[in-house]
Protein backbone atom coordinates (compact mmCIF):
# COMPACT_ATOMS: atom_id res chain seq x y z
CA UNK A 1 0.00 0.00 0.00
CA UNK A 2 1.58 3.32 -0.74
CA UNK A 3 1.96 5.92 1.57
CA UNK A 4 0.07 9.36 1.37
CA UNK A 5 1.57 12.80 2.15
CA UNK A 6 -0.99 15.28 3.50
CA UNK A 7 0.59 18.60 3.28
CA UNK A 8 -1.31 21.27 5.47
CA UNK A 9 -3.30 19.95 8.71
CA UNK A 10 -6.05 22.55 9.17
CA UNK A 11 -9.67 21.89 9.17
CA UNK A 12 -9.62 19.40 5.68
CA UNK A 13 -6.11 18.43 5.77
CA UNK A 14 -6.62 16.52 9.20
CA UNK A 15 -9.88 14.87 8.27
CA UNK A 16 -8.13 13.80 4.38
CA UNK A 17 -5.26 12.07 6.79
CA UNK A 18 -7.87 10.02 8.57
CA UNK A 19 -9.62 8.96 5.75
CA UNK A 20 -6.28 7.87 4.33
CA UNK A 21 -5.21 5.85 7.72
CA UNK A 22 -8.41 4.35 8.38
CA UNK A 23 -8.24 3.02 4.62
CA UNK A 24 -5.09 1.30 5.68
CA UNK A 25 -2.27 3.91 4.27
CA UNK A 26 0.70 5.40 6.15
CA UNK A 27 -0.03 9.00 6.26
CA UNK A 28 2.55 11.88 6.62
CA UNK A 29 0.56 14.80 7.65
CA UNK A 30 2.86 17.90 7.24
CA UNK A 31 2.16 21.24 8.30
CA UNK A 32 4.87 24.63 8.32
CA UNK A 33 3.11 25.65 11.47
CA UNK A 34 3.94 23.24 14.51
CA UNK A 35 0.98 24.02 16.70
CA UNK A 36 -1.19 23.26 14.00
CA UNK A 37 0.68 20.02 13.58
CA UNK A 38 0.38 19.57 17.25
CA UNK A 39 -3.41 21.04 17.08
CA UNK A 40 -3.97 18.23 14.67
CA UNK A 41 -2.76 15.43 16.63
CA UNK A 42 -4.81 16.27 19.35
CA UNK A 43 -8.32 16.57 17.60
CA UNK A 44 -7.23 13.31 15.26
CA UNK A 45 -6.77 11.35 18.50
CA UNK A 46 -10.06 12.84 20.29
CA UNK A 47 -12.23 11.72 17.03
CA UNK A 48 -10.74 8.49 17.30
CA UNK A 49 -11.67 7.89 20.65
CA UNK A 50 -15.32 8.79 19.46
CA UNK A 51 -15.55 6.99 17.10
CA UNK A 52 -14.59 3.92 19.84
CA UNK A 53 -17.35 4.81 22.19
CA UNK A 54 -19.40 5.63 19.62
CA UNK A 55 -18.88 1.50 18.43
CA UNK A 56 -17.76 2.38 15.21
CA UNK A 57 -14.11 0.87 15.09
CA UNK A 58 -12.54 -0.77 17.71
CA UNK A 59 -9.37 -0.10 19.72
CA UNK A 60 -7.37 -1.62 17.56
CA UNK A 61 -8.44 0.06 15.04
CA UNK A 62 -8.47 3.42 16.61
CA UNK A 63 -4.58 2.28 17.88
CA UNK A 64 -3.26 1.14 14.59
CA UNK A 65 -4.57 4.23 12.79
CA UNK A 66 -3.14 6.48 15.26
CA UNK A 67 0.12 4.61 14.64
CA UNK A 68 -0.11 4.88 10.83
CA UNK A 69 -0.13 8.97 11.10
CA UNK A 70 3.18 10.38 11.22
CA UNK A 71 3.40 14.13 12.11
CA UNK A 72 5.72 16.30 11.00
CA UNK A 73 6.54 20.26 10.18
CA UNK A 74 9.43 18.72 7.47
CA UNK A 75 7.90 18.52 3.65
CA UNK A 76 11.29 15.56 3.74
CA UNK A 77 8.69 13.30 5.36
CA UNK A 78 6.90 12.90 1.86
CA UNK A 79 10.13 11.06 -0.19
CA UNK A 80 8.03 7.71 0.17
CA UNK A 81 4.54 9.12 -0.58
CA UNK A 82 3.08 7.44 -4.00
CA UNK A 83 0.67 10.52 -3.75
CA UNK A 84 0.54 13.57 -1.70
CA UNK A 85 -2.52 16.06 -1.32
CA UNK A 86 -1.58 19.39 -1.20
CA UNK A 87 -4.88 20.91 1.61
CA UNK A 88 -2.93 24.78 2.55
CA UNK A 89 -3.85 28.32 2.63
CA UNK A 90 -6.28 29.14 -0.88
CA UNK A 91 -3.87 31.48 -2.52
CA UNK A 92 -2.37 30.73 -6.03
CA UNK A 93 1.03 32.41 -5.18
CA UNK A 94 1.69 30.35 -1.97
CA UNK A 95 0.83 26.78 -3.83
CA UNK A 96 3.02 27.65 -6.77
CA UNK A 97 5.65 28.00 -4.33
CA UNK A 98 4.72 24.81 -2.31
CA UNK A 99 4.48 22.57 -5.47
CA UNK A 100 7.50 23.66 -6.39
CA UNK A 101 9.27 22.87 -3.19
CA UNK A 102 7.03 19.43 -3.18
CA UNK A 103 8.61 18.19 -6.80
CA UNK A 104 12.06 18.73 -5.21
CA UNK A 105 11.47 16.24 -2.70
CA UNK A 106 9.11 13.83 -3.57
CA UNK A 107 9.49 10.36 -5.70
CA UNK A 108 9.70 10.64 -9.66
CA UNK A 109 6.08 8.67 -9.83
CA UNK A 110 4.76 10.78 -7.15
CA UNK A 111 1.09 12.12 -7.56
CA UNK A 112 0.98 15.49 -6.95
CA UNK A 113 -2.91 16.49 -5.83
CA UNK A 114 -4.58 19.37 -4.99
CA UNK A 115 -7.75 19.88 -2.59
CA UNK A 116 -8.34 23.59 -3.84
CA UNK A 117 -12.18 24.52 -4.43
CA UNK A 118 -11.33 27.34 -6.53
CA UNK A 119 -8.33 27.60 -8.06
CA UNK A 120 -7.20 26.20 -11.43
CA UNK A 121 -5.46 22.79 -11.37
CA UNK A 122 -3.38 23.61 -14.85
CA UNK A 123 -2.42 26.80 -13.22
CA UNK A 124 -0.73 24.55 -9.95
CA UNK A 125 0.57 22.00 -12.13
CA UNK A 126 2.04 24.48 -14.31
CA UNK A 127 5.34 25.03 -12.12
CA UNK A 128 6.28 21.75 -12.03
CA UNK A 129 8.66 20.21 -14.45
CA UNK A 130 6.83 16.72 -14.51
CA UNK A 131 3.33 18.27 -15.01
CA UNK A 132 1.40 15.01 -16.01
CA UNK A 133 1.35 14.06 -12.50
CA UNK A 134 -1.01 16.86 -11.04
CA UNK A 135 -4.33 16.34 -10.33
CA UNK A 136 -6.88 18.04 -8.60
CA UNK A 137 -8.66 15.85 -5.54
CA UNK A 138 -11.40 17.82 -4.36
CA UNK A 139 -13.14 16.33 -1.04
CA UNK A 140 -16.06 17.98 1.12
CA UNK A 141 -15.96 19.29 4.60
CA UNK A 142 -15.80 16.71 6.69
CA UNK A 143 -13.81 14.98 4.88
CA UNK A 144 -14.56 11.81 7.05
CA UNK A 145 -18.20 11.86 6.82
CA UNK A 146 -19.38 13.62 3.33
CA UNK A 147 -19.06 10.61 0.59
CA UNK A 148 -17.79 12.68 -2.21
CA UNK A 149 -14.96 13.43 -3.88
CA UNK A 150 -14.46 15.47 -6.93
CA UNK A 151 -11.52 14.59 -9.00
CA UNK A 152 -10.44 17.07 -11.53
CA UNK A 153 -7.73 16.11 -14.76
CA UNK A 154 -6.18 19.41 -15.63
CA UNK A 155 -4.77 19.60 -19.45
CA UNK A 156 -1.43 18.31 -18.08
CA UNK A 157 -2.64 15.23 -16.17
CA UNK A 158 -1.75 12.13 -17.71
CA UNK A 159 -4.67 9.16 -18.19
CA UNK A 160 -2.28 7.42 -15.54
CA UNK A 161 -2.57 9.60 -13.22
CA UNK A 162 -6.40 9.90 -13.13
CA UNK A 163 -6.90 6.24 -13.25
CA UNK A 164 -4.85 5.94 -10.24
CA UNK A 165 -5.97 8.18 -8.31
CA UNK A 166 -9.60 7.46 -9.11
CA UNK A 167 -9.02 3.94 -8.01
CA UNK A 168 -7.20 5.01 -4.94
CA UNK A 169 -9.68 7.39 -3.55
CA UNK A 170 -12.79 4.85 -4.48
CA UNK A 171 -10.76 2.02 -2.74
CA UNK A 172 -10.92 4.91 0.52
CA UNK A 173 -14.72 4.10 -0.12
CA UNK A 174 -15.76 7.32 -1.37
CA UNK A 175 -18.19 8.16 -4.49
CA UNK A 176 -15.76 9.67 -7.13
CA UNK A 177 -17.33 11.91 -9.54
CA UNK A 178 -15.00 12.93 -12.51
CA UNK A 179 -15.07 17.15 -13.73
CA UNK A 180 -13.46 19.07 -16.20
CA UNK A 181 -11.12 21.91 -14.48
CA UNK A 182 -13.63 24.67 -13.70
CA UNK A 183 -14.42 27.11 -11.89
CA UNK A 184 -16.60 25.93 -9.38
CA UNK A 185 -15.98 21.97 -10.51
CA UNK A 186 -19.47 20.39 -10.18
CA UNK A 187 -20.79 21.12 -7.05
CA UNK A 188 -19.53 24.87 -6.06
CA UNK A 189 -20.92 25.52 -9.71
CA UNK A 190 -24.33 23.69 -10.10
CA UNK A 191 -25.27 24.76 -6.11
CA UNK A 192 -24.95 28.72 -6.58
CA UNK A 193 -28.23 29.15 -7.51
CA UNK A 194 -30.03 27.68 -4.35
CA UNK A 195 -28.11 30.38 -2.46
CA UNK A 196 -28.19 33.53 -5.03
CA UNK A 197 -31.84 32.72 -6.18
CA UNK A 198 -32.93 32.70 -2.15
CA UNK A 199 -31.44 35.74 -1.38
CA UNK A 200 -32.88 37.37 -5.20
CA UNK A 201 -36.52 36.20 -3.49
CA UNK A 202 -35.60 37.50 -0.30
CA UNK A 203 -34.64 40.73 -1.17
CA UNK A 204 -37.55 41.32 -3.69
CA UNK A 205 -39.61 41.06 -1.10
CA UNK A 206 -41.91 37.98 -1.74
CA UNK A 207 -40.63 36.44 1.47
CA UNK A 208 -38.24 36.07 4.52
CA UNK A 209 -35.58 33.45 5.28
CA UNK A 210 -37.75 31.07 7.60
CA UNK A 211 -40.76 30.73 4.62
CA UNK A 212 -37.94 30.67 1.87
CA UNK A 213 -36.21 27.88 4.11
CA UNK A 214 -39.58 26.43 5.28
CA UNK A 215 -40.63 25.83 1.16
CA UNK A 216 -37.03 24.17 0.35
CA UNK A 217 -37.71 21.65 3.29
CA UNK A 218 -41.09 20.99 3.59
CA UNK A 219 -41.85 21.07 -0.61
CA UNK A 220 -38.65 21.20 -1.61
CA UNK A 221 -37.67 17.93 0.67
CA UNK A 222 -34.24 19.65 1.38
CA UNK A 223 -32.52 18.82 4.35
CA UNK A 224 -31.71 22.25 5.14
CA UNK A 225 -32.78 25.52 3.48
CA UNK A 226 -30.61 28.05 2.05
CA UNK A 227 -30.43 30.39 4.48
CA UNK A 228 -30.04 28.08 7.17
CA UNK A 229 -27.53 25.98 5.05
CA UNK A 230 -25.14 29.26 4.56
CA UNK A 231 -25.53 29.94 8.39
CA UNK A 232 -23.88 26.39 8.54
CA UNK A 233 -21.55 27.31 6.07
CA UNK A 234 -20.77 31.06 7.61
CA UNK A 235 -21.60 33.99 5.27
CA UNK A 236 -18.25 35.06 4.65
CA UNK A 237 -17.17 31.33 3.15
CA UNK A 238 -19.87 31.27 1.14
CA UNK A 239 -20.35 35.06 -0.18
CA UNK A 240 -16.02 34.15 -1.28
CA UNK A 241 -17.02 31.06 -3.25
CA UNK A 242 -20.14 33.07 -4.97
CA UNK A 243 -17.46 36.14 -5.71
CA UNK A 244 -14.89 33.59 -7.02
CA UNK A 245 -16.86 31.57 -9.00
CA UNK A 246 -18.43 35.13 -10.38
CA UNK A 247 -15.13 36.13 -11.00
CA UNK A 248 -13.86 33.15 -12.86
CA UNK A 249 -16.71 33.02 -15.14
CA UNK A 250 -16.05 36.35 -16.37
CA UNK A 251 -18.53 38.15 -14.39
CA UNK A 252 -21.36 36.21 -16.01
CA UNK A 253 -24.75 37.59 -14.51
CA UNK A 254 -25.74 33.94 -13.48
CA UNK A 255 -23.13 34.03 -10.61
CA UNK A 256 -23.71 37.22 -9.66
CA UNK A 257 -22.99 37.74 -6.11
CA UNK A 258 -25.92 39.38 -3.65
CA UNK A 259 -25.66 42.35 -1.30
CA UNK A 260 -27.60 40.98 1.21
CA UNK A 261 -25.14 38.27 1.89
CA UNK A 262 -22.28 40.59 1.60
CA UNK A 263 -23.36 42.77 4.21
CA UNK A 264 -23.96 39.99 6.45
CA UNK A 265 -20.81 38.96 6.25
CA UNK A 266 -19.33 42.57 6.33
CA UNK A 267 -21.32 42.57 9.84
CA UNK A 268 -19.79 39.90 11.20
CA UNK A 269 -23.35 38.12 10.72
CA UNK A 270 -21.43 35.20 9.48
CA UNK A 271 -24.08 32.01 10.99
CA UNK A 272 -23.48 29.67 13.69
CA UNK A 273 -19.87 30.57 14.11
CA UNK A 274 -20.51 33.68 15.06
CA UNK A 275 -23.90 33.84 16.67
CA UNK A 276 -25.58 35.57 14.40
CA UNK A 277 -26.02 34.99 10.71
CA UNK A 278 -29.39 35.24 8.83
CA UNK A 279 -31.11 33.56 12.17
CA UNK A 280 -29.87 34.62 15.81
CA UNK A 281 -28.28 31.63 17.51
CA UNK A 282 -28.30 33.11 20.89
CA UNK A 283 -29.61 31.35 23.85
CA UNK A 284 -33.35 32.04 24.28
CA UNK A 285 -33.92 33.70 21.26
CA UNK A 286 -37.06 32.17 19.50
CA UNK A 287 -36.96 31.32 15.56
CA UNK A 288 -38.90 33.48 13.07
CA UNK A 289 -42.04 31.41 12.51
CA UNK A 290 -42.26 31.19 8.83
CA UNK A 291 -45.67 32.09 6.87
CA UNK A 292 -46.58 28.64 5.89
CA UNK A 293 -48.44 29.92 2.44
CA UNK A 294 -48.82 26.72 -0.29
CA UNK A 295 -48.80 29.39 -2.91
CA UNK A 296 -46.01 31.33 -2.27
CA UNK A 297 -43.80 28.30 -0.84
CA UNK A 298 -44.66 26.63 -4.60
CA UNK A 299 -43.78 29.56 -6.19
CA UNK A 300 -40.33 30.08 -4.39
CA UNK A 301 -39.81 26.08 -4.68
CA UNK A 302 -40.25 26.21 -8.55
CA UNK A 303 -38.16 29.20 -9.10
CA UNK A 304 -35.03 28.12 -7.31
CA UNK A 305 -35.81 24.56 -8.48
CA UNK A 306 -35.53 25.81 -12.33
CA UNK A 307 -32.65 27.91 -11.86
CA UNK A 308 -30.61 24.84 -10.24
CA UNK A 309 -31.91 22.72 -13.21
CA UNK A 310 -30.40 25.09 -15.77
CA UNK A 311 -26.94 25.06 -13.94
CA UNK A 312 -27.05 21.28 -14.09
CA UNK A 313 -27.83 21.64 -17.92
CA UNK A 314 -25.51 24.41 -18.37
CA UNK A 315 -22.92 21.61 -16.85
CA UNK A 316 -23.70 18.77 -18.90
CA UNK A 317 -23.71 20.89 -21.95
CA UNK A 318 -20.24 22.04 -21.50
CA UNK A 319 -19.20 18.68 -20.59
CA UNK A 320 -17.74 19.41 -17.10
CA UNK A 321 -19.06 16.08 -16.16
CA UNK A 322 -21.35 13.16 -17.44
CA UNK A 323 -25.06 13.41 -16.67
CA UNK A 324 -24.65 10.58 -13.91
CA UNK A 325 -21.73 12.36 -12.46
CA UNK A 326 -23.80 15.71 -12.00
CA UNK A 327 -26.50 13.87 -10.41
CA UNK A 328 -24.29 12.04 -8.30
CA UNK A 329 -22.53 14.88 -7.19
CA UNK A 330 -25.18 16.87 -6.06
CA UNK A 331 -26.71 14.30 -4.00
CA UNK A 332 -22.87 13.26 -2.09
CA UNK A 333 -21.69 16.87 -2.06
CA UNK A 334 -24.38 18.61 -0.67
CA UNK A 335 -26.92 15.80 0.30
CA UNK A 336 -29.75 17.11 -2.55
CA UNK A 337 -32.68 14.60 -2.38
CA UNK A 338 -32.66 13.51 -6.12
CA UNK A 339 -30.47 14.39 -8.68
CA UNK A 340 -31.27 17.71 -10.69
CA UNK A 341 -31.36 15.94 -14.05
CA UNK A 342 -33.29 13.04 -12.79
CA UNK A 343 -35.76 15.63 -10.89
CA UNK A 344 -36.39 17.72 -14.43
CA UNK A 345 -37.12 14.44 -16.18
CA UNK A 346 -39.80 14.02 -13.44
CA UNK A 347 -41.28 17.70 -13.30
CA UNK A 348 -41.30 17.50 -16.93
CA UNK A 349 -38.67 19.23 -19.16
CA UNK A 350 -40.93 21.36 -21.07
CA UNK A 351 -42.67 22.67 -17.91
CA UNK A 352 -38.96 23.71 -16.41
CA UNK A 353 -38.10 25.56 -19.81
CA UNK A 354 -40.74 27.21 -20.21
CA UNK A 355 -40.95 28.23 -16.08
CA UNK A 356 -37.62 29.97 -17.28
CA UNK A 357 -38.65 31.38 -20.33
CA UNK A 358 -41.23 33.47 -18.28
CA UNK A 359 -38.27 34.38 -15.20
CA UNK A 360 -36.31 35.40 -18.56
CA UNK A 361 -39.45 37.36 -19.99
CA UNK A 362 -40.40 38.95 -17.11
CA UNK A 363 -36.97 40.25 -15.91
CA UNK A 364 -35.19 40.70 -19.18
CA UNK A 365 -32.05 39.49 -16.86
CA UNK A 366 -28.87 36.73 -18.50
CA UNK A 367 -29.33 35.15 -15.59
CA UNK A 368 -32.45 33.53 -16.65
CA UNK A 369 -31.35 32.32 -19.97
CA UNK A 370 -32.39 28.59 -20.85
CA UNK A 371 -29.94 26.34 -21.34
CA UNK A 372 -29.39 25.53 -25.57
CA UNK A 373 -29.20 21.94 -24.22
CA UNK A 374 -32.35 21.96 -22.25
CA UNK A 375 -33.86 23.86 -25.57
CA UNK A 376 -32.86 21.19 -27.30
CA UNK A 377 -34.12 18.32 -25.64
CA UNK A 378 -37.68 19.97 -25.63
CA UNK A 379 -37.69 20.18 -29.19
CA UNK A 380 -36.86 17.17 -29.56
CA UNK A 381 -39.28 15.74 -27.20
CA UNK A 382 -41.98 17.48 -28.97
CA UNK A 383 -40.90 16.31 -32.18
CA UNK A 384 -41.50 12.39 -30.67
N1 LIG B 1 -12.81 24.21 4.64
C1 LIG B 1 -13.55 23.67 3.69
O1 LIG B 1 -14.78 23.53 3.82
C2 LIG B 1 -12.90 23.20 2.42
C3 LIG B 1 -13.58 22.26 1.62
C4 LIG B 1 -12.96 21.77 0.47
C5 LIG B 1 -11.72 22.26 0.09
N2 LIG B 1 -11.07 23.19 0.89
C6 LIG B 1 -9.72 23.62 0.47
O2 LIG B 1 -8.76 22.99 1.29
C7 LIG B 1 -7.64 23.85 1.49
C8 LIG B 1 -7.39 24.06 2.98
O3 LIG B 1 -8.57 24.52 3.58
P1 LIG B 1 -8.81 24.42 5.16
O4 LIG B 1 -10.21 24.88 5.40
O5 LIG B 1 -8.39 23.11 5.66
O6 LIG B 1 -7.79 25.54 5.70
P2 LIG B 1 -7.16 25.71 7.17
O7 LIG B 1 -6.87 27.16 7.29
O8 LIG B 1 -8.02 25.04 8.19
O9 LIG B 1 -5.79 24.90 7.09
C9 LIG B 1 -4.72 25.24 6.25
C10 LIG B 1 -3.44 24.76 6.90
O10 LIG B 1 -2.38 24.93 5.95
C11 LIG B 1 -1.23 25.35 6.67
N3 LIG B 1 -0.32 26.00 5.74
C12 LIG B 1 -0.41 27.22 5.19
N4 LIG B 1 0.64 27.44 4.37
C13 LIG B 1 1.39 26.31 4.38
C14 LIG B 1 2.59 25.92 3.75
N5 LIG B 1 3.22 26.73 2.92
N6 LIG B 1 3.08 24.68 3.99
C15 LIG B 1 2.45 23.85 4.85
N7 LIG B 1 1.33 24.17 5.50
C16 LIG B 1 0.79 25.39 5.27
C17 LIG B 1 -1.75 26.26 7.76
O11 LIG B 1 -0.83 26.32 8.82
C18 LIG B 1 -3.04 25.54 8.16
O12 LIG B 1 -2.84 24.64 9.23
C19 LIG B 1 -7.93 25.11 0.69
O13 LIG B 1 -7.36 24.99 -0.60
C20 LIG B 1 -9.46 25.11 0.61
O14 LIG B 1 -9.93 25.80 -0.52
C21 LIG B 1 -11.63 23.65 2.04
Amino acid sequence: MIEIGVLGAGTMGSGIAQVAAQAGHVVHLVDVNESAVHIAKRNLEAVLSKLVEKGKISIDEQNATIDRIKYSSDMLSFQNCGLVIEVIIEKIEVKHKVFEQLEGVVAKDCILASNTSSLSIASIGSVLEKSDRIIGIHFFNPAPLMPLVEIIPSVQTSNETLEIAKNLIASWKKTVCICKDTPGFIVNRVARPFYGEALRIYEEGIADFATIDWAMTSIGGFKMGPFTLMDYIGNDVNYAVTESVFSAFYYDPRFKPSFTQKRHSEAGFYGRKSGRGYYNYAEGVEFPKPNEDKIIGQEIFERIIVMLINEAFDALFLNVASREDIDLAMMKGVNYPKGLLQWADELGLDWVLSKLENLFEEYGEDRYRPNPLLKRKVKNLKLV
